[in-house]
């Protein structure tokens, strides 16, 4: 090959890498240890000094804090699962007796059904609708829950199907400037952090289920900590979490419903 010609295609690489490193500079992350609530039980004014900011997609984010679009991605919300049942149907997960598969945690909440890729073509093009409108509204980052939807699936859902489902969702994502959270799922490895392009994680009760060390050891400090009222225990439960990692990480305690303050059950604390 003549070596002008080599001389192009090093200069094509070179570009190629350089608008590689720009888009990954686009992406920014929580500030380290910033104050932070999740309110996703109703929006509020957020406490004073709070800098990280969890609301629904159908929320507005705060001007001036990091704000994270929380997006139910890998089920239906109870109050949207007449219209996939409308509109998407056969993107709903079912059992062999042909009843949907609803978590069975959380009623209302169908399985959405990962397993194919054309199924989650189809997903991804629904949910990136989603993240196009978080961006839009000046939201920084997207948290999609449930990714650990095949854990509750009595295996029909396989952690490769929703990895797959994920790395669509962080692909685009990261084409509108929005970083992008791992939801709980503390198995994942550093590997399915990197074949998926995680950028942080949002998890709850670490503590109390004694596996924070699995995401800090993949996140470091990248790493929102929300542990409940409800849990047996659940100050010493706090306590324990902020003695471990109240210096270092956003850690805070919070009532179940995630209320709205002001209502019955609202509960907020920081380390
Ligand atoms: C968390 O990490 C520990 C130690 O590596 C491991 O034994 C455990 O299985 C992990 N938890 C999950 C849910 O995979």
């Amino acid at each position: 090959m003549p070596s002008f010609a080599i001389a192009l295609i090093a200069a094509a690489i070179a570009t190629v890498e350089a608008v590689a490193v720009l888009e990954k500079r686009a992406v920014t992350l929580p500030p380290a240890n910033g104050k932070f609530d999740y309110q996703l039980g109703g929006a509020y004014t957020p406490p004073t000094g709070t800098q990280i900011l969890t609301r629904d997609r159908t929320a507005s984010p705060v001007t001036g804090l990091y704000n994270i679009c929380y997006i139910n991605a890998f089920q239906t919300q109870p109050d949207d699962a007449t219209w996939w049942k409308t509109n998407y149907d056969t993107l709903l997960l079912r059992k062999s007796n042909n009843q949907y598969f609803e978590d069975p945690d959380w009623p209302g909440e169908i399985f959405l059904d990962t397993r194919t890729a054309e199924k989650r073509t189809a997903l991804a093009t629904i949910v990136n609708g989603w993240i196009d409108g978080c961006a839009t509204a000046g939201f920084k980052a997207i948290e999609p829950d449930n990714l650990d939807s095949y854990t509750r699936s009595n295996s029909l859902l396989t952690k490769a199907n929703n990895l797959a489902l994920a790395k669509l969702l962080a692909d685009h994502a990261h084409t509108k400037n929005l970083a992008i959270a791992q939801k709980n799922t503390a198995e994942l490895t550093a590997s399915d952090k990197a074949t998926v392009g995680f950028d942080f994680a949002v998890v709850e009760e670490c503590q109390a289920y004694d596996e924070c060390d699995n995401f800090t050891d993949i996140y470091g400090t990248g790493m929102l900590e929300i542990e409940y009222t409800d849990n047996d225990n659940a100050q010493s439960v706090f306590k324990a979490a902020c003695t471990a990692r109240g210096a270092t990480h956003s850690v805070i305690l919070r009532d179940r419903d995630l209320v709205a303050s002001g209502q019955s059950g609202y509960h907020y604390e920081q380390c």
